[in-house]
């Protein structure tokens, strides 16, 4: 595992050492403060070329391509807000996703497999457990981002987004978010507005490194990825892990998500 991930700077297959306890500290600390945490070069160089050269054929030839209209919500509705408030404008979010069907060998599959990465990441976020999705396409998604198309503001429906990127585009792409823009009791529909607009300074813009570890607070964050330009696709890798063992999705959000389904129901 060494050959994938740099353990010299980030130990997290030494559980019980005093340096493992430091970068788990200070991944929470950061979270706490900024509502993300990033650990460059965690996937190391070499294995994140392998990753996209494993994922390219596949990602020429056989990606779902999701094109979707939504507002931040990914709802029709809101109570208590009018159908034509600004909170609720569309936008439209476009990429091609390979599934972990689609991924076999590659070593970011290699990676979410090992148990002593599931627990780092538990222990990151201030969790006593997590536990991968037994969903044989959602537990791993490698999407692309080509010339012109993004993931749109959103708030994520999960409390931790865990990504790594695995190719940069030539421009675009990185990740603008503005933090705490609302909370459990305050929904703050003009503020989300102003942000549709263009129009919160607090506004942030985070670039991303390839092999970077990202671990992200998107709940009440509201985040996109800006548009990519140029011929370099954006490749960003996805990992899918739940508080209870066993997650599986519905056939129906199998084929809304990726257009096939593996399950029966
Ligand atoms: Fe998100």
């Amino acid at each position: 595992m060494d050959q994938l991930v740099d353990l010299a700077a980030y130990p997290i297959n030494r559980p019980d050492s005093p340096e493992y306890a430091a970068l788990v500290a200070d991944c929470r600390a950061r979270l706490a403060a900024e509502g993300m945490f990033e650990l460059p070069g965690f996937l190391r160089g070499a294995a994140v070329a392998q990753a996209v050269a494993a994922a390219a054929p596949a990602m020429a030839t056989d990606s779902f391509r999701h094109a979707r209209s939504h507002n931040i919500y990914f709802r029709d509705s809101v109570e208590g807000l009018a159908d034509d408030h600004p909170a609720l404008a569309k936008v439209e979010t476009v990429n091609h996703t390979l599934c972990a069907d689609q991924l076999q060998g590659n070593p970011v599959i290699t990676l979410y497999d090992w148990p002593p990465f599931v627990a780092f990441l538990a222990a990151a976020m201030g969790k006593d457990r997590l536990y991968p999705m037994e969903d044989p396409m959602a537990r791993v998604n490698v999407q692309a981002s080509r010339d012109g198309e993004a993931l749109n503001w959103h708030f994520d429906r999960s409390e931790f987004t865990t990504t790594i990127l695995l190719q940069a585009p030539d421009q675009g792409g990185e990740l603008e978010y503005r933090k705490d823009l609302r909370s459990a009791d305050d929904p703050n529909y003009d503020g989300v507005a102003a942000v549709l607009r263009g129009e919160d300074p607090q506004v942030r813009k985070q670039t991303l490194k390839p092999g970077a570890l990202n671990v992200f607070r998107g709940v009440n964050t509201l985040h996109r990825v800006v548009p990519v330009s140029g011929p370099v696709e954006r490749l960003v890798t996805i990992f899918a892990f739940f508080d209870r063992p066993g997650v599986v999705m519905t056939a129906k959000d199998q084929r809304g998500f990726y257009g096939r389904a593996t399950a029966s129901a």
